[in-house]
Parts: C-alpha cells; sequence; structure tokens
C-alpha cells in the first residue's frame, strides 16, 4: 500500500469549499452526555487551523458513536461543535442533518474562513454503506475532500472513502503524521525494528503477529496473550487467561519466527494474582509455572529486564497492546517497566492507539513517544498490512 499521498499543502483550498472528515467519534458521559476527552478535537485543530487561515471554508463532519435507526438526539455532534467552537475561538455553524435541506443552504452560503459541522454522518443509512448516491450529495457540498480521520480510515463508507470518488481528495496532517510513523515503521523501519505485542488475546492479533513477522527483527510478546503462548509450550497456566484454539496457531508462530530468524521472545516469569482484582494477593512465578487457582497478571521482573534490553538497541520500536493489567497498579509495573524502557532508548517509538495510547498516557510517558497513534482499530488493521479504504481512496503524491 502507498503510504505518501497528497496532502492539504498540495492543493490549492483558498476560496474553496472543503469537505473535511475528522474522527469526532469522542468518548461521552452515558448519563450527561459531556465529552469525557476532547482529545480528537484538539488533535484535528491544526489541519482546520491551516483551512481557514487559507481562507477555505470549512464543511467538517464526522460520525459519533453507532446509531442504528437513523437520526439519534442522543448522538448528535452539537457538543462537538460547541467545543470546537470553544477550542478555535469562532463560531462552528452546525448544521440539522447531513446532507438535507439544512446542510445544503449552511454549506452553500459559508464563506471563506467559517466553519460549519454537518450532523453525525451515521444518521444517514447509506453511510456505513458506502452508498454512491449519499457519497455523491455529500461531495456536492464541496470542491475538494480532505480527510483528517485516521481513526476511521480503516471503514470504507460514504464520508471516509465514498466521497473521493467524486472530489479531489488529500490528507490533512493528521494522517499525513499517522502514515509518516506508522506506514515508516512497516515499509522503511530504522533497524532493528521490534515490536512489542500484549494486549488480552492471541485472537485479535492474529493479523498483527503474521504481518510482523516478515517485517520485525525481534517481537516480545506480553499480557494476557502470552499465557496461550506459554500452554502451547507445555507451560502451566493456572487460571490465566488461556485461548485453547488457539495453541496450534500459537506453536506455528513460534516456529515461523525461528525458521526466518525473527527472535521471538516470550516472559520467562510472571507476577500472579489469586483473583482478578485490584487487591488480589499477587507472587513472582516462573513463566509456565503458574499454580491453579492463580492467574498471570502482569510480566515479571526478569522479563522486564529482558524486555528492556532487547529494546534498548532498537532502531525503530512499534508497541501494541499492554504488558499486564495496567488498570490495576499492583499489575502495571511491567507496561510501565516498559514505557520508561521506551522514553530512554533513541529509537523511534510508536504507540498503537487504544489499550497502549491509554496505558502510556495514564502512566505519564506520552510526551516521550516519538507518535502514539489517534487510531485503535485502523491502527491495528495499519500493522496488518491491510489496505485502509480511508487511505487508499487519497491520491497518491
Ligand atoms: C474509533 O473510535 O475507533 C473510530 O472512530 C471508529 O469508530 P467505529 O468503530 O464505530 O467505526
Amino acid at each position: 500500500m502507498n503510504y505518501n499521498k497528497k496532502t492539504v499543502k498540495d492543493v490549492e483550498v483558498s476560496g474553496k469549499k472543503v469537505l473535511l472528515r475528522c474522527d469526532f467519534n469522542v468518548p461521552q458521559d452515558k448519563e450527561t452526555g459531556a465529552i469525557t476527552s476532547d482529545k480528537r478535537i484538539v488533535a484535528a485543530l491544526p489541519t482546520i487551523q491551516y483551512l481557514l487561515e487559507q481562507g477555505a471554508a470549512v464543511i467538517a463532519c464526522s460520525h459519533l458513536g453507532k446509531p442504528k435507526n437513523g437520526p439519534d438526539p442522543k448522538l448528535s455532534l452539537a457538543p462537538v461543535a460547541k467545543r470546537l467552537g470553544e477550542l478555535l475561538e469562532k463560531d462552528v455553524i452546525m448544521a440539522s442533518d447531513v446532507v438535507g435541506e439544512d446542510a445544503k443552504a449552511k454549506a452553500a452560503a459559508l464563506k471563506s474562513g467559517e466553519i460549519m459541522l454537518l450532523e453525525n454522518t451515521r444518521f444517514e443509512k447509506g453511510e456505513t454503506k458506502n452508498d454512491p448516491e449519499l457519497a455523491k450529495t455529500m461531495a456536492s457540498l464541496a470542491d475538494i475532500y480532505v480527510s483528517d480521520a485516521f481513526g476511521a480510515v480503516h471503514r470504507a463508507h460514504a464520508s471516509t472513502a465514498g466521497v473521493a470518488d467524486y472530489l479531489p481528495a488529500v490528507s490533512g496532517f493528521l494522517i499525513q503524521k499517522e502514515l509518516d510513523f506508522l506506514g515508516g515503521a512497516i515499509a522503511n523501519p530504522k533497524r532493528p525494528l521490534v515490536a512489542i505485542l500484549g494486549g488480552a488475546k492471541v485472537s485479535s492479533k492474529i493479523g498483527v503477529i503474521n504481518n510482523l513477522l516478515e517485517i520485525a527483527d525481534t517481537i516480545i510478546i506480553g499480557g494476557g496473550m502470552s499465557y496461550t503462548f506459554s500452554a502451547a509450550q507445555g507451560g502451566k497456566v493456572g487460571d490465566s487467561l488461556l485461548e485453547a484454539d488457539w495453541l496450534d496457531y500459537s506453536k506455528e508462530m513460534i516456529a515461523k519466527a525461528a525458521e526466518k530468524g525473527v527472535k521471538f521472545l516470550l516472559p520467562v516469569d510472571t507476577v500472579c494474582g489469586d483473583g482478578f482484582a485490584p487487591n488480589a494477593k499477587s507472587q513472582v512465578v516462573k513463566a509456565g509455572e503458574i499454580p491453579d487457582g492463580w492467574q498471570g497478571l502482569d510480566i515479571g521482573p526478569e522479563t522486564v529486564k529482558l524486555y528492556c534490553a532487547a529494546v534498548a538497541d532498537a532502531g525503530t520500536v512499534i508497541w501494541n497492546g499492554p504488558m499486564g493489567v495496567f488498570e490495576f497498579s499492583a499489575f502495571a509495573k511491567g507496561t510501565e517497566a516498559m514505557a520508561e524502557a521506551l522514553s530512554n532508548t533513541s529509537a523511534i517509538t510508536v504507540i498503537g492507539g487504544g489499550d497502549s495510547a491509554a496505558a502510556v498516557e495514564q502512566l505519564g510517558y506520552a510526551g516521550k513517544m516519538s507518535h502514539i497513534s489517534t487510531g485503535g482499530g485502523a491502527s491495528l488493521e495499519f500493522l496488518e498490512g491491510k489496505e485502509l479504504p480511508g487511505v487508499a481512496c487519497l491520491l497518491d503524491a
């Protein structure tokens, strides 16, 4: 897949109407609807500010949540428009629909240097079906399509990919940065390339492991999925998370790594708890020797030493998935030690979105990483080497 795409800087936007796809799928308080993190809105600001400064009229759009049956007031983007206006210190005109009379009238009247926000794109049933009619109507509101919604580039929807059939399509600064770091790490990494893979389940990381076995020099395994690898090698895992259906696959991956000369590091010791709870009693045991009634909840201190040594001289580190249950402070040490080790290397450090990003942020190391992806599912599919419709649809540079 070509990661070298045209950006907003490669097209004339002055005096043009720009349809800007953002990922404003922000977390909200279930009771009050208040936005609990505006990170995704903040991440879109550089592109929005650039477009406004250049004299474009910006028609922003995004999905929010997963509305199933058309418009749902609880999933209105109005709170996002309000927050965006506060951050920009500027009026954000809110349309009451996506491509209805209100959106069309407001888009037609929008002037250079002004910004409006369409309603939740998923209020239109054709959005998730990538309906060409919807894509064409959305495209008719503007002269240029800019996508900055990295978190949604793995979706082939009308607003993330379909509109690019009808308008010149380029990336914003956020997607450009994601492509530079994630794309650079995959396509042209500074070596050695070390991939740290954690998280609960092997089954959710199969595509990533398969792809990285072709690319990485070292793969480090931690988190819940390490117990399936341990069991595959005949280890005792007690009450740890175990995916019995993936034992053969795990064995095959260990063999494949050996065949390809990829170092495949598994934990040598484990911090286990007598239950899945923040105050569970804990003990450190050798990997594969977890007693019944106990479950692995973090990598142990010897594993930490081994893994920190493995990243110390890396050229590039990609990290996807925590090493343990970092949400419980008693079992966060492995994840924290890796975050600290990464903050001390001279390597390019790329953190996948979702849990890994949350862990690095919660533990206070976010500012020390080269790049933290804003996409959860999107960064996972990126690491799987899949073609991302929201990137593929953009013009090649
Ligand atoms: C995300 O939050 O990961 C993106 O906005 C994509 O959302 P979706 O999983 O609802 O498509």
